[in-house]
């Protein structure tokens, strides 16, 4: 079996005494989209934070392409990207100085021409040119996301990319990133709300409860294991019995 492009073990993220991702295992496969669900506050956010070196585990390690996340930040972080609403940007610039900004951080070759491919395949010719402060919901996501892919990564870690976008542009950009893995090899963490999205584009799925891990499989073989008819009612028995408190 291929090794895989990401190994998280027990990872554990404690903020005081508040447990917010408890001793969670897995990994990303090549090539694989990893769907990450679980209820608001389950730890999704706090994981991909890990992941991306932005928030230190309290415990518990990550390995990317074999290096481990702690001692090798810089050469993994070349080769991976990522996509959220709580990407800040400079606001007073316009889009397309923003991915200028991104691409030289980057060391990105080519600037243009990766630019223009990226606001290309993403729609985004409208609003190339206007300042990121005016820009709708919709249009701030495809901008973290061309963000994202100007970089040509190898893992992209995506926190509810679909989140604020249309149903038009929702479906492009899940065809796009079909597509992109099937032609690259790309390997995507996905998180949604979304159980029909969730399960049309997540080849397995990783559930959070309350910071743990409480299922793992293709969501066929999660719907399967609690017995029910689909994704979304898996999910409305496991976000209920998070709302009653831990005796
Ligand atoms: N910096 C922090 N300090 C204290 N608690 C935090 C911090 N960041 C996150 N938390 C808490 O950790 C828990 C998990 O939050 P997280 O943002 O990871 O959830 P999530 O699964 O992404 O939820 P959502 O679906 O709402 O985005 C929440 O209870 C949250 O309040
Ligand atoms: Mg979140």
């Amino acid at each position: 079996m291929t090794s895989p492009v990401l190994k998280a073990s027990q990872l554990t993220k404690r903020f005081g005494e508040f447990t917010a991702v408890d001793g969670v295992s897995f990994e990303i496969r090549p090539g694989e989209i990893l769907g990450l669900l679980g209820p608001n506050g389950a730890g999704k956010t706090t994981t991909i934070q890990m992941l991306l070196g932005l928030v230190t585990p309290t415990s518990g390690s990550i390995e990317v392409f074999g290096l481990n996340l702690s001692t090798s930040r810089e050469t993994i972080l070349q080769q991976v990207n990522f996509s959220s609403t709580y990407i800040a940007m400079p606001q007073s610039l316009t889009v397309e100085e923003n991915l200028w900004v991104v691409a030289r951080l980057y060391g990105v070759s080519d600037i243009a021409q990766r630019i223009d491919r990226v606001v290309k395949k993403l729609e985004m010719d409208e609003f190339r040119h206007k300042v990121t402060r005016k820009l709708s919901s919709g249009q701030m996501t495809r901008l973290t996301l061309a963000k994202a892919f100007l970089t040509e990564p190898r893992i992209l870690f995506l926190d509810e990319p679909t989140a604020s976008l249309d149903p038009d542009i929702a479906y492009k950009i899940r065809s796009l990133l079909k597509e992109e893995r099937q032609s690259s090899g790309l390997s995507i963490l996905y998180t949604s709300h979304n159980m029909r999205e969730m399960e049309e584009m997540s080849d397995r799925i990783i559930f959070l409860q309350r910071g743990r891990l409480v299922a793992e499989g293709t969501a066929q073989a999660i719907v399967e294991q609690f017995g029910k008819a689909d994704l979304e009612e898996v999910f409305l028995k496991l976000a209920r019995e998070s709302d009653t408190p831990l005796s």
